[in-house]
């Protein structure tokens, strides 16, 4: 079972967030091969809408740290996603990795795999952020297990709790859980991008190869 922790703290293990999903790879099962990338320690430019990726899949001409980012992230079987709340949101380094992957969004890359969600933040309202990482989650097909946020400093209580959520991770990719009313959703939206890999089928050409090869088109 492959474990990744993309944690997107600057202050990396003196950060809060990090302590806390630290504790989320506690509970899994191999929490010793768990593969950890700190996001301030990687090169991640902005994604400039050549669409390069949608027609030669993951062929961004950016040259930094991304694609292995993306790769590491297919090889799991489950992420951790973990940010501070800045400014009611999830970091710029966790938004610009997520715009660039957006070939995971057209194709449901991460369906199959499940993701956790860790926040912490000075006010303790992380709602939104959690929030948000799930609809990250789901709209490239993956299945949210949980998130756990804390006001810093992180207590006792929530590294308890942190601790569960990396179990209850393990067991739903161990039995591969089913969440009905994530299901429905994704379904949804693959609804709606089998309609726009349909309608861009001769720019998007690899996109709408691997739809074909899927059976889903
Ligand atoms: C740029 C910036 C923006 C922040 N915005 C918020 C915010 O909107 N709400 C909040 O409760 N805390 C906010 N904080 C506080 C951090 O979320 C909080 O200190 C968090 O625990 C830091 O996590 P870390 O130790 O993992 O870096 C902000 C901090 C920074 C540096």
């Amino acid at each position: 079972m492959k474990i990744l922790l993309i944690s997107a703290s600057p202050r990396k293990e003196k950060s809060q967030t990090f302590l806390l999903a630290k504790q989320v790879v506690n509970g899994c099962e191999d929490s010793r091969t768990a593969e950890i990338i700190h996001l301030c320690e990687q090169k991640i430019d902005f994604c400039r809408h050549c669409e390069r990726c949608h027609k030669k899949i993951l062929a961004c001409p950016l040259k930094d740290d991304v694609k292995r980012i993306l790769m590491m992230m297919l090889e799991a079987d489950g992420i951790i996603l973990a940010t501070p709340n800045y400014i009611n949101q999830v970091t710029g380094a966790t938004k610009t990795l997520f715009d660039r992957s957006s070939h995971f969004i057209h194709c449901l890359r991460l369906m199959g795999k499940y993701v956790a969600g860790v926040v912490s933040s000075g006010s303790g309202q992380d709602k939104e952020v959690l929030s948000y990482l799930k609809y990250y989650a789901n709209t490239c097909g993956a299945y949210y297990v949980g998130g756990i946020s804390s006001r810093a400093p992180v207590d006792e209580e929530v590294l308890s709790d942190a601790l569960k959520l990396g179990i209850k991770l393990c067991d739903a990719i161990k039995k591969k859980k089913e969440f009905p009313s994530q299901k429905r959703q994704i379904e949804e939206r693959k609804e709606h991008f089998r309609r726009l890999i349909q309608a861009r089928k001769n720019e998007w050409e690899e996109e709408y190869r691997y739809w074909v090869d899927k059976g889903w088109i």
